[in-house]
């Protein structure tokens, strides 16, 4: 738990508000997020470089919501995107083009065209292909645009695998053999001017060794480059620092910082960061209730309104969350109980053998470390609603995004004439 998410006479509360109270009024299962932790969580990272010339471009992904986007810009951040819809929502949320960065691996010639328009600060490019489509759209539009390579160092994260992305044989960057003909190919893409390199060498990194082979990697390239004449001036250190998960212990983020200034510290460049889960994933909780209290034969399961369609991460990671009651009891003695949400797969499992004492059927509990990718990667699987998203800001709180109801939903879809034939 964080300062954010507290116990206030043995209730849960976001900053000053008792989150039974969001319950009450706003429905569960719903998203809590903590402007104040959002805040803190941006500086300490920006802190912890005091002195060298950084940029922090918040990677929209983790989550995209506006108001979430908005605090972080407020607080100086710009934005890492993924695709033309990150870069419409980062516009909307009021980050200016020059504080952008494009990353990914499948930018459409649209997509690449629309951030040319916003006149983005840099793309990251990860493909020869890329290289040309970029410098093809840039020309046709009379630009000329900042291009960083992202290199695959072949360095293992040692994290999820499903998250890991610095190793040989993932689709991500360009496989350090390729450099040189990358490299080349500058000479003959005009639109395109090379500032620099990238890495990002998977999410969730709580070992920080990894990240120092990869910026070791980073610094070498910047010396053999600038030897052969290139300039080399940015540095995009890629996102993927962990946060601890359910009781996780992790190196202090000081370890992080100090491995940044001792590999690329001292080469003069800017250095940019995209940071998602460490800016916002302890600054969000899922909040739920317990529709069941059911002991069967072996198991007892907790089954709550939340499921894996609101956060996917026990299922696709089998991540483990932390889980906690809204209202604390006296109670010690409680059975272990299996959480699971209603959707209909085994794999809608938050976690076995949690402990919450004085938890049964009707009560509220939290998923703590669920700001990031959490919301973003929800679903309507199940024929089930978006949740509400609610921020918290010291005794006020605000619904940043609302319940979108199964109606509006159906509001979507259409239905031809000819699907009411009903024989061929
Ligand atoms: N930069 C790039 C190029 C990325 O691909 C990502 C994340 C980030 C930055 C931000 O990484 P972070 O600081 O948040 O670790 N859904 C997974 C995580 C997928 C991360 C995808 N890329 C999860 O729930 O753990």
């Amino acid at each position: 738990m964080t300062e954010s998410f507290t116990y206030v006479n043995g209730i849960l509360h976001a900053e000053q508000v008792d989150v039974a109270r969001i319950a009450a009024e706003v429905g569960t299962p719903c998203y809590i997020y903590s402007a104040e932790r959002l805040r803190h969580n941006y500086k300490e990272f920006r802190d912890a470089f005091a002195g060298m010339d950084i940029h922090i471009h918040y990677a929209n992904k983790a989550n995209p919501n506006l108001a979430v986007t908005r605090v972080l810009a407020a607080c100086g951040a710009g934005a890492d995107i993924t695709s033309g819809g990150e870069l419409e929502r980062a516009l909307a949320a009021g980050i200016k083009g020059q504080n952008i960065i494009y990353s990914g691996v499948g930018k459409t010639e649209v997509e690449i065209a629309a951030a040319l328009k916003a006149d983005i600060y840099q793309f990251n490019v990860e493909s020869m292909p890329e290289l040309h489509a970029i410098n093809k759209v840039a020309a046709q539009m009379g630009k000329k645009t900042a291009v960083t390579l992202r290199v695959n160092p072949d360095v293992s994260a040692r994290t999820y695998k499903k998250t890991s992305t610095g190793e040989l044989g993932t689709k991500f960057g360009i496989d350090m053999v390729q450099l040189e003909e990358a490299m080349a190919l500058f000479k003959t893409l005009p639109a395109l001017d090379f500032k620099g390199f990238q890495v990002h060498i998977g999410s969730h990194v709580y070992d920080y060794e990894p990240f120092r082979e990869a910026f070791l990697k980073l610094a070498e390239l910047t010396h053999a480059w600038r030897a052969r004449g290139y300039t080399v001036e940015r540095l995009d250190l890629g996102g993927g620092v962990g946060i601890p998960y359910d009781g996780q212990s992790l190196a202090p983020f000081a370890d992080y910082a100090r491995t940044v200034r001792e590999t690329v510290g001292n080469l003069g460049c800017q250095i940019a960061f995209e940071p998602g889960r460490r800016l916002v994933g302890d600054a969000g909780i899922l909040l739920s209730r317990v529709t069941y209290d059911k002991q069967g034969h072996s198991n007892r399961f907790l089954i709550l309104d939340a499921g894996m369609n609101d956060l996917i991460r026990p299922a696709m990671y089998e991540a483990r969350h932390s889980i906690i009651p809204v209202k604390q009891s006296g109670a010690e003695q409680t059975a272990l109980a299996d959480i699971v949400g209603p959707v209909c797969e085994t794999s809608d499992l938050f976690g076995v053998d949690y402990r919450l004492p004085g938890v049964g059927t009707g009560d509220l509990v939290a998923i703590l470390q669920a700001g990031a990718y959490g919301a973003a990667m929800a679903s309507t699987y199940n024929g089930r609603a978006l949740i509400p998203e609610v921020m918290v800001s010291g005794n006020q709180y605000a619904v940043v995004r609302r319940r979108i109801a199964i109606q509006e939903q159906i509001d979507w879809e259409s239905v031809p004439d000819w699907a009411n034939v009903a024989t061929h």
